[in-house]
Protein backbone atom coordinates (compact mmCIF):
# COMPACT_ATOMS: atom_id res chain seq x y z
CA UNK A 1 0.00 0.00 0.00
CA UNK A 2 1.72 3.21 -1.26
CA UNK A 3 1.31 5.96 1.54
CA UNK A 4 1.51 9.56 0.87
CA UNK A 5 1.83 12.23 3.24
CA UNK A 6 -1.81 13.19 5.26
CA UNK A 7 -2.91 16.03 3.15
CA UNK A 8 -3.35 20.01 4.53
CA UNK A 9 -6.47 20.93 6.56
CA UNK A 10 -7.71 17.46 7.73
CA UNK A 11 -8.11 16.87 11.63
CA UNK A 12 -6.38 14.51 14.59
CA UNK A 13 -9.13 11.89 13.50
CA UNK A 14 -9.31 12.57 9.69
CA UNK A 15 -5.49 12.34 9.83
CA UNK A 16 -5.65 8.70 11.63
CA UNK A 17 -8.14 7.36 8.75
CA UNK A 18 -6.08 8.98 6.04
CA UNK A 19 -3.16 7.19 6.76
CA UNK A 20 -5.15 3.79 6.81
CA UNK A 21 -6.27 4.54 3.03
CA UNK A 22 -4.99 3.71 -0.37
CA UNK A 23 -4.32 7.00 -2.11
CA UNK A 24 -3.99 5.61 -5.47
CA UNK A 25 -7.04 3.85 -5.44
CA UNK A 26 -9.39 6.60 -3.71
CA UNK A 27 -13.12 6.91 -5.71
CA UNK A 28 -13.44 8.66 -8.44
CA UNK A 29 -16.56 9.99 -7.60
CA UNK A 30 -18.84 9.12 -4.58
CA UNK A 31 -22.76 9.92 -4.03
CA UNK A 32 -24.23 10.72 -1.08
CA UNK A 33 -28.05 10.04 -0.21
CA UNK A 34 -28.12 12.85 2.92
CA UNK A 35 -31.19 11.26 4.92
CA UNK A 36 -32.47 11.15 8.42
CA UNK A 37 -32.73 15.15 9.05
CA UNK A 38 -35.90 14.70 10.33
CA UNK A 39 -35.24 11.89 12.66
CA UNK A 40 -32.12 13.72 13.90
CA UNK A 41 -34.68 16.36 15.04
CA UNK A 42 -37.31 14.32 16.23
CA UNK A 43 -34.83 12.87 18.79
CA UNK A 44 -34.16 16.47 19.99
CA UNK A 45 -37.78 17.48 20.19
CA UNK A 46 -37.30 20.07 17.76
CA UNK A 47 -39.22 20.65 14.31
CA UNK A 48 -37.60 19.00 11.31
CA UNK A 49 -36.38 22.11 9.84
CA UNK A 50 -33.83 21.75 12.80
CA UNK A 51 -32.58 18.86 10.85
CA UNK A 52 -32.49 20.35 7.69
CA UNK A 53 -30.01 23.37 9.19
CA UNK A 54 -27.85 21.20 10.94
CA UNK A 55 -27.31 19.28 8.24
CA UNK A 56 -25.45 22.22 6.38
CA UNK A 57 -22.57 21.39 8.66
CA UNK A 58 -22.02 18.06 7.50
CA UNK A 59 -22.16 18.98 3.96
CA UNK A 60 -19.38 21.39 4.78
CA UNK A 61 -17.32 19.35 6.47
CA UNK A 62 -17.74 16.35 4.41
CA UNK A 63 -17.59 18.30 1.40
CA UNK A 64 -14.34 20.16 2.46
CA UNK A 65 -12.46 16.81 3.37
CA UNK A 66 -13.85 15.02 0.14
CA UNK A 67 -11.62 17.89 -1.45
CA UNK A 68 -8.90 17.88 0.77
CA UNK A 69 -8.22 14.24 0.33
CA UNK A 70 -8.37 14.67 -3.37
CA UNK A 71 -12.00 12.79 -4.50
CA UNK A 72 -12.55 14.57 -8.64
CA UNK A 73 -16.17 14.02 -7.81
CA UNK A 74 -18.94 14.29 -5.16
CA UNK A 75 -22.70 14.33 -5.85
CA UNK A 76 -24.82 14.88 -3.24
CA UNK A 77 -28.78 14.21 -3.17
CA UNK A 78 -30.33 17.15 -1.98
CA UNK A 79 -33.96 16.65 -2.66
CA UNK A 80 -36.26 14.81 -4.85
CA UNK A 81 -38.54 15.30 -7.18
CA UNK A 82 -40.41 13.52 -4.64
CA UNK A 83 -39.51 15.68 -2.06
CA UNK A 84 -40.84 18.62 -3.88
CA UNK A 85 -44.06 17.24 -4.51
CA UNK A 86 -44.97 15.30 -1.40
CA UNK A 87 -43.80 17.09 1.09
CA UNK A 88 -45.59 20.01 2.98
CA UNK A 89 -45.12 23.68 1.01
CA UNK A 90 -44.22 24.89 4.40
CA UNK A 91 -40.69 22.13 4.57
CA UNK A 92 -40.21 22.91 0.50
CA UNK A 93 -40.19 26.06 1.22
CA UNK A 94 -37.36 25.71 3.81
CA UNK A 95 -35.37 23.85 2.21
CA UNK A 96 -35.70 26.25 -1.20
CA UNK A 97 -34.65 28.96 1.13
CA UNK A 98 -31.81 26.85 3.33
CA UNK A 99 -30.31 26.05 -0.50
CA UNK A 100 -29.84 30.03 -1.28
CA UNK A 101 -28.53 30.97 1.95
CA UNK A 102 -25.86 27.72 1.62
CA UNK A 103 -24.67 28.86 -2.23
CA UNK A 104 -24.63 32.25 -1.35
CA UNK A 105 -22.54 31.93 1.78
CA UNK A 106 -20.38 28.73 0.30
CA UNK A 107 -18.94 30.30 -2.53
CA UNK A 108 -16.10 31.62 -0.84
CA UNK A 109 -15.32 28.49 0.53
CA UNK A 110 -16.07 26.06 -2.55
CA UNK A 111 -13.38 28.74 -4.05
CA UNK A 112 -10.69 28.36 -1.53
CA UNK A 113 -10.92 25.14 -2.05
CA UNK A 114 -11.11 25.46 -5.56
CA UNK A 115 -14.39 23.13 -6.14
CA UNK A 116 -16.40 23.94 -9.10
CA UNK A 117 -20.54 23.42 -8.62
CA UNK A 118 -22.60 21.60 -11.12
CA UNK A 119 -26.43 20.53 -10.96
CA UNK A 120 -28.76 17.44 -11.45
CA UNK A 121 -32.58 17.47 -11.47
CA UNK A 122 -35.45 19.66 -13.07
CA UNK A 123 -34.23 23.06 -12.82
CA UNK A 124 -36.88 24.45 -14.79
CA UNK A 125 -39.50 23.48 -12.26
CA UNK A 126 -37.68 25.39 -9.42
CA UNK A 127 -38.77 28.79 -8.51
CA UNK A 128 -37.27 31.17 -10.38
CA UNK A 129 -35.33 33.21 -7.75
CA UNK A 130 -33.61 30.04 -6.80
CA UNK A 131 -32.80 28.86 -9.95
CA UNK A 132 -31.05 32.54 -10.51
CA UNK A 133 -28.50 31.87 -7.10
CA UNK A 134 -28.49 28.28 -8.58
CA UNK A 135 -26.70 29.63 -11.81
CA UNK A 136 -24.60 32.74 -9.88
CA UNK A 137 -23.07 30.03 -7.49
CA UNK A 138 -22.24 27.98 -10.80
CA UNK A 139 -21.14 31.25 -12.54
CA UNK A 140 -18.63 32.10 -9.66
CA UNK A 141 -17.27 28.47 -9.12
CA UNK A 142 -17.11 27.80 -13.12
CA UNK A 143 -13.47 28.40 -13.70
CA UNK A 144 -12.10 25.90 -10.67
CA UNK A 145 -10.56 23.00 -11.49
CA UNK A 146 -10.41 21.03 -8.66
CA UNK A 147 -13.34 18.67 -7.52
CA UNK A 148 -16.82 18.46 -8.99
CA UNK A 149 -19.35 19.00 -6.45
CA UNK A 150 -22.71 18.17 -8.41
CA UNK A 151 -26.23 18.86 -6.23
CA UNK A 152 -29.11 16.91 -7.51
CA UNK A 153 -32.32 19.82 -6.69
CA UNK A 154 -35.34 18.27 -7.83
CA UNK A 155 -33.91 15.06 -9.25
CA UNK A 156 -35.78 11.73 -10.14
CA UNK A 157 -33.54 8.80 -11.94
CA UNK A 158 -36.71 7.77 -13.76
CA UNK A 159 -37.24 11.65 -14.93
CA UNK A 160 -33.48 12.03 -16.19
CA UNK A 161 -34.11 8.73 -18.15
CA UNK A 162 -37.13 9.94 -19.88
CA UNK A 163 -35.59 13.14 -20.40
CA UNK A 164 -32.83 11.51 -22.33
CA UNK A 165 -34.75 9.60 -24.32
CA UNK A 166 -37.03 12.52 -25.09
CA UNK A 167 -33.36 14.01 -26.14
CA UNK A 168 -32.40 10.83 -28.16
CA UNK A 169 -35.29 10.89 -30.07
CA UNK A 170 -35.74 14.82 -30.56
CA UNK A 171 -31.90 14.86 -31.92
CA UNK A 172 -32.93 11.78 -34.56
CA UNK A 173 -35.95 13.94 -35.51
CA UNK A 174 -34.25 17.10 -36.29
CA UNK A 175 -31.48 14.87 -38.06
CA UNK A 176 -32.87 12.59 -40.55
CA UNK A 177 -35.84 10.60 -38.64
CA UNK A 178 -36.33 7.81 -36.88
CA UNK A 179 -33.79 5.59 -39.19
CA UNK A 180 -31.15 7.96 -37.06
CA UNK A 181 -32.52 6.85 -33.96
CA UNK A 182 -29.68 5.45 -32.12
CA UNK A 183 -30.12 4.32 -28.63
CA UNK A 184 -26.90 2.16 -26.92
CA UNK A 185 -25.34 2.89 -23.79
CA UNK A 186 -23.15 5.33 -24.66
CA UNK A 187 -25.63 7.54 -26.38
CA UNK A 188 -28.27 7.36 -23.40
CA UNK A 189 -25.42 8.22 -20.71
CA UNK A 190 -24.03 11.01 -23.13
CA UNK A 191 -27.80 12.30 -22.78
CA UNK A 192 -28.11 12.28 -18.99
CA UNK A 193 -27.94 14.56 -16.78
CA UNK A 194 -24.80 13.37 -15.51
CA UNK A 195 -22.78 13.78 -18.43
CA UNK A 196 -20.29 15.64 -16.91
CA UNK A 197 -19.08 12.68 -14.78
CA UNK A 198 -17.90 9.38 -14.53
CA UNK A 199 -20.60 6.62 -12.82
CA UNK A 200 -19.81 6.82 -9.23
CA UNK A 201 -17.53 4.14 -7.55
CA UNK A 202 -19.40 4.84 -4.05
CA UNK A 203 -22.70 5.75 -2.98
CA UNK A 204 -23.46 5.82 1.00
CA UNK A 205 -26.40 6.57 2.48
CA UNK A 206 -26.82 7.89 5.85
CA UNK A 207 -29.76 6.85 8.34
CA UNK A 208 -29.59 3.15 7.62
CA UNK A 209 -32.41 3.33 5.27
CA UNK A 210 -31.56 0.11 2.68
CA UNK A 211 -32.67 1.72 -0.62
CA UNK A 212 -31.96 4.33 -3.71
CA UNK A 213 -35.19 6.23 -3.66
CA UNK A 214 -34.52 6.56 -7.06
CA UNK A 215 -30.85 8.43 -7.00
CA UNK A 216 -28.85 7.69 -9.94
CA UNK A 217 -30.31 4.30 -11.21
CA UNK A 218 -28.20 3.83 -14.42
CA UNK A 219 -24.65 5.58 -12.88
CA UNK A 220 -25.42 3.46 -9.90
CA UNK A 221 -25.12 -0.12 -12.03
CA UNK A 222 -21.77 -1.24 -10.53
CA UNK A 223 -20.86 1.28 -7.21
CA UNK A 224 -20.19 0.01 -3.99
CA UNK A 225 -23.11 0.65 -1.59
CA UNK A 226 -22.16 1.81 2.05
CA UNK A 227 -25.05 2.22 4.44
CA UNK A 228 -24.27 3.67 7.97
CA UNK A 229 -27.27 4.16 10.71
CA UNK A 230 -25.35 7.43 11.38
CA UNK A 231 -27.88 10.35 10.66
CA UNK A 232 -27.45 12.97 8.35
CA UNK A 233 -26.82 16.10 10.60
CA UNK A 234 -24.13 13.94 12.76
CA UNK A 235 -21.99 13.10 9.67
CA UNK A 236 -18.58 14.26 8.85
CA UNK A 237 -15.40 13.86 7.04
CA UNK A 238 -14.19 11.59 9.05
CA UNK A 239 -17.08 9.32 8.19
CA UNK A 240 -16.93 9.82 4.61
CA UNK A 241 -13.22 8.84 5.09
CA UNK A 242 -14.86 5.71 7.36
CA UNK A 243 -16.31 5.17 4.22
CA UNK A 244 -13.57 4.81 1.33
CA UNK A 245 -11.82 2.85 4.07
CA UNK A 246 -14.71 -0.09 3.90
CA UNK A 247 -14.70 0.94 -0.03
CA UNK A 248 -11.43 -0.34 -0.20
CA UNK A 249 -11.73 -3.32 1.45
CA UNK A 250 -14.25 -4.42 -1.11
CA UNK A 251 -13.75 -6.57 -4.22
CA UNK A 252 -14.89 -4.84 -7.11
CA UNK A 253 -16.12 -7.88 -9.89
CA UNK A 254 -18.18 -6.01 -12.61
CA UNK A 255 -19.87 -9.62 -13.54
CA UNK A 256 -16.04 -10.89 -13.76
CA UNK A 257 -13.62 -13.00 -11.71
CA UNK A 258 -11.83 -11.29 -8.68
CA UNK A 259 -7.53 -12.43 -9.61
CA UNK A 260 -6.28 -13.70 -5.91
CA UNK A 261 -2.68 -12.82 -7.09
CA UNK A 262 -4.07 -8.82 -7.76
CA UNK A 263 -5.77 -8.79 -4.67
CA UNK A 264 -8.45 -6.18 -3.89
CA UNK A 265 -10.52 -4.71 -6.84
CA UNK A 266 -8.58 -6.55 -9.24
CA UNK A 267 -10.37 -7.90 -12.46
CA UNK A 268 -9.46 -10.95 -14.97
CA UNK A 269 -10.93 -11.00 -17.87
CA UNK A 270 -10.87 -14.58 -19.13
CA UNK A 271 -12.55 -13.72 -22.38
CA UNK A 272 -15.19 -16.18 -21.95
CA UNK A 273 -12.82 -18.87 -21.00
CA UNK A 274 -12.86 -21.18 -18.13
C1 LIG B 1 -33.13 14.02 4.28
O1 LIG B 1 -33.74 13.97 5.52
C2 LIG B 1 -33.27 15.39 3.65
C3 LIG B 1 -34.24 15.45 2.55
C4 LIG B 1 -34.83 14.42 2.02
C5 LIG B 1 -34.50 16.76 2.02
P1 LIG B 1 -35.28 13.60 5.71
O2 LIG B 1 -36.06 14.87 5.75
O3 LIG B 1 -35.72 12.61 4.70
O4 LIG B 1 -35.22 12.95 7.16
P2 LIG B 1 -35.99 11.67 7.69
O5 LIG B 1 -35.76 10.56 6.71
O6 LIG B 1 -37.43 12.05 7.80
O7 LIG B 1 -35.36 11.39 9.02
C1 LIG C 1 -34.05 10.43 -0.35
O1 LIG C 1 -34.50 10.53 0.96
C2 LIG C 1 -33.90 11.79 -0.94
C3 LIG C 1 -32.86 12.62 -0.36
C4 LIG C 1 -32.03 12.25 0.58
C5 LIG C 1 -32.76 13.93 -0.90
P1 LIG C 1 -36.03 10.35 1.31
O2 LIG C 1 -36.13 10.47 2.78
O3 LIG C 1 -36.86 11.28 0.51
O4 LIG C 1 -36.32 8.88 0.80
P2 LIG C 1 -37.44 7.85 1.23
O5 LIG C 1 -38.76 8.57 1.13
O6 LIG C 1 -37.15 7.46 2.65
O7 LIG C 1 -37.29 6.72 0.26
MG1 LIG D 1 -35.73 10.58 4.66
Amino acid sequence: MSQAKVPAGLDRKEAEIYLRLDPERLPQHIAIIMDGNGRWAHRRHLPRIAGHRAGVASVRSTVETAARVGIPAVTLYAFSEENWKKRPATEVGFLMTLLCRYLKQEVPTLDRNNIRLEYIGRQHELPPQVRERMQWAREATAKNTGMVLTLALNYSARSELVDAFNSLVKAAASNGGIDHLLVDEDSIARNLYTRHLPDPDLVIRTSGEMRLSNFLLWQLAYAEIYVTPTLWPDFRGQHLLEAIAEYQKRERRYGGLVNPHHGNGAVTHNNGKH
